[in-house]
């Protein structure tokens, strides 16, 4: 019997739709090859699934994966077949809410100078988190039309803040910074609070009282405010100052998209959402890319990083190094996809990334 059996960390695999189904493959391979002691289940929750069976989530589907395994790893999901994307939002966002995943974890690291459409701008100089709420905020869909189809039609989305939410996300954010350092070994310093409290009020209010008691909590960590307008600006004319952001679930999406142009675009993006102590999904950033889809040219190295990310969630630190020096030197050498300047295929890729984990740094 294999002693480790007992041990292994149990992931749930689900590819999603489009490039999803193409580069989830590439990060499984890369795990294997890492040895990590995990064992990965498939599923085939996907437009394709919706458009057989008309089942978006099983029954208990999210219960099942809170109980049955320790992390969850998906590609994307989004497919121009169902317009409303319905199957999307009832798999992402349900599992985001339904599993109270409250903390979406987005770092954004340079590897290479080379990547930044930015000039001068060093790996050094980029690396910071995003830290995204990711149960509230408008995403919470609550709000209705009124009179639709006619002149006076009314749509209200509303922008749900709770106090609950709001603190222990920017709980999460210094915590993070306590406990997280920088790529190069030294602490994280700081904390900013990116909202828009000059136009919307009473939402901006309660993040700004919150952040300011949570933040006398943590005396040895800076606090800063930038408005989300102005944070953006910032961030492409010079990035250098970011260290930690702790931001709604909109915002949050929106800088994330923009930082990961600074990473080498968004086949570059990792992310995390977390619920300390619960089942946690990992994702790259990016979506399903309909029109990259199939032709085995889109980046997995997001996915391969998402797939680092949860091994060190799970406290498997020595097989996700593996994998981050695999893939930083696959972005030096450009084996690559041509969105970062090499001119492999999306298997390819995956595969020289595989070889080198087995490898390691010998030539
Ligand atoms: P997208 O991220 O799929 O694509 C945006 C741009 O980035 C496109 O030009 C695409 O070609 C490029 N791109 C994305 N990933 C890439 C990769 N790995 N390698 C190279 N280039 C890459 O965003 P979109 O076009 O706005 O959305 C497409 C679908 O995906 C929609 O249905 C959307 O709702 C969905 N989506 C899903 C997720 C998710 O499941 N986590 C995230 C974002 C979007
Ligand atoms: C993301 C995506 C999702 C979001 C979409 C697909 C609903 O853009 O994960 O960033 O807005 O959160
Ligand atoms: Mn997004």
């Amino acid at each position: 019997m294999d002693s480790n059996l007992g041990s292994k960390k149990r992931i749930a695999v689900i590819p999603g739709d489009g490039i999803g189904q193409e580069v989830i493959p590439q990060a499984v391979k890369v795990m294997e090859a890492t040895g990590a002691s995990v064992e990965l289940s498939e599923f085939d929750w996907s437009a394709d699934r919706y458009l057989a069976d008309g089942v978006t989530v099983p029954q208990d589907g999210f219960a099942m994966l809170g109980r049955d395994f320790d992390a969850i790893l998906i590609g994307a999901v989004g497919d121009p077949r169902v317009p409303n994307n319905i199957h999307g939002k009832e798999i992402l966002l349900g599992m985001r809410f339904k599993m109270d995943l409250y903390a979406n974890v987005r770092p954004v690291r340079l590897l290479d100078a080379a990547l930044c459409p930015l000039k001068g701008i060093e790996p050094k100089d980029v690396d910071f988190v995003v830290i995204r709420e990711n149960t509230e905020g408008v995403y919470g869909d609550v709000g209705g039309v009124f009179k639709q189809g006619t002149a006076d039609e009314v749509a209200v989305q509303e922008d749900i803040n709770t106090r609950k939410g709001v603190e222990r996300i920017i709980r999460y954010a210094f915590e993070y910074c306590e406990l997280h350092k920088k790529v190069d070994g030294s602490p994280r310093q700081r904390v900013l609070l990116c909202d828009k409290s000059n136009a919307m009020t009473h939402a901006g209010g309660l993040w700004q009282r919150v952040f300011k008691e949570v933040g006398n909590e943590y005396p040895q960590i800076k606090t800063q405010h930038m408005y989300v307008d102005a944070l953006s600006m910032q961030m492409v004319r010079d990035p250098r100052g970011f260290d930690v952001i702790v931001t709604n679930n909109m915002f949050g999406d929106i800088i994330t998209d923009l930082a990961a142009g600074l990473q080498g675009g968004l086949g570059m993006a990792a992310s995390g959402n977390i619920h300390p102590g619960k089942t946690s999904m990992f994702e790259p950033v990016h979506g399903s890319a309909p029109p990259l889809a199939g032709k085995n040219q889109a980046n997995p190295f997001g996915a391969i990083l998402t797939a680092a990310m949860m091994l060190n969630h799970l406290g498997l630190a020595a097989d996700a190094a593996k994998i981050e020096a695999a893939v930083l030197e696959a972005v030096r050498q450009k084996k690559s996809t041509p969105d970062i300047g090499g001119s492999l295929g999306t298997r390819e890729a995956g595969e020289w990334v595989a070889q080198r984990v087995v490898r390691g740094s010998k030539p």
